[in-house]
């Protein structure tokens, strides 16, 4: 099972966009994909509730317990949060090797049941991000393209760093993913040239275009190119065309994750 999480310590920027759209992704590409919902806000428990498994939560991924594991798993699935033990975890005694350890366990329980696990998390520096950090494969970072994107982008960027000397050294880092990027705007075009040229080989090079989809789609429970016209009219079974162009985007970007995951061998 591989594991991959985008992180970014600041809020809003896109990280549960790409990990609820991904997890869609990979089961319509054909692998079996988990989503595990990290954030005690629970965003990603909304847009993915039709498929939340409901005898655990991700609280119980940091326990010293078996995973109650339900009799059947669909080929995707939500771990959803449980926002009160979430919180009790990130203010617990346990040290964070024994935290990390306890994860370790508990993934190698859903290890037989997915070929995906994908990580969604808080905007936050907090413990539990960096655990999914520690036992990750692969990271990616949503960043918004603002004036502050590349100082924001240099703090993730050591983050991940410090993570990978300490904790997790087969951490593949894909980049800065740049989201919400408007193309009109010459003030945002000039900030993303100037992210290319100081952050070259940590940025993925295409930017997700801002486009309003998302957020519909996110409260539809859809990903983006399942996104419908809505309403009472003959189109309303139509996918919205502003869904599908965002669709075709993100998903030429998560296959291209894809075919790099693919090709990657990653610890047991
Ligand atoms: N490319 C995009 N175009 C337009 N809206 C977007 C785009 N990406 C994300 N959004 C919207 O921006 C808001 C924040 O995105 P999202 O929830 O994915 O960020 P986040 O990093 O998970 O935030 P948090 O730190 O609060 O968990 C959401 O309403 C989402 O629908
Ligand atoms: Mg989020």
């Amino acid at each position: 099972m591989k594991k991959f999480i985008p992180v970014n310590q600041k809020g809003g920027v896109g990280k549960t966009t790409t990990s609820y759209n991904f997890t869609h992704h990979l089961a319509e590409r054909g692998f079996r994909s988990v989503l595990v919902d990290g954030d005690e806000q629970g965003n990603a428990s909304n847009a993915m509730a039709p498929y939340a498994v409901e005898s655990f939560t991700a609280a119980d991924l940091f326990s010293d317990e078996p995973l109650p594991m339900p009799a059947a798993l669909g080929k995707l699935a939500l771990i959803p949060t449980d926002k009160v033990r979430m919180r009790e975890i990130e203010q617990c005694d346990l040290e964070d090797e024994v935290l990390v350890a306890n994860l370790r366990d508990r993934l190698a329980e859903l290890a037989p049941h997915f070929d995906y696990v994908t990580f969604d998390t808080p905007g936050s520096n907090s413990r539990i991000a960096n655990a999914f950090l520690a036992v990750s494969d692969f990271v990616i970072i949503p960043c918004k393209i603002d004036p502050f994107s590349v100082s924001v982008s240099a703090e993730v960027l050591m983050r991940v760093m410090f993570i990978q000397q300490h904790f997790n050294p087969g951490l593949v880092n894909f980049g800065i993913l740049a989201n919400e990027f408007d193309p009109r705007q010459p003030a945002q075009v000039q900030d993303f040239k100037q992210l290319l040229a100081s952050h070259h080989q940590y940025m993925f090079p295409k930017p997700i275009t801002d486009r309003q989809a998302y957020r519909e789609a996110a409260g539809a429970q859809v990903p983006v190119w399942r996104l419908k016209e809505g309403g009472t009219g003959d189109n309303r079974n139509r996918i919205k065309t502003a869904a599908r162009d965002a669709g075709k985007e993100i998903r030429a970007v998560f296959d291209v994750l894809i075919g790099k995951m693919e090709g990657a061998e990653v610890r047991p």
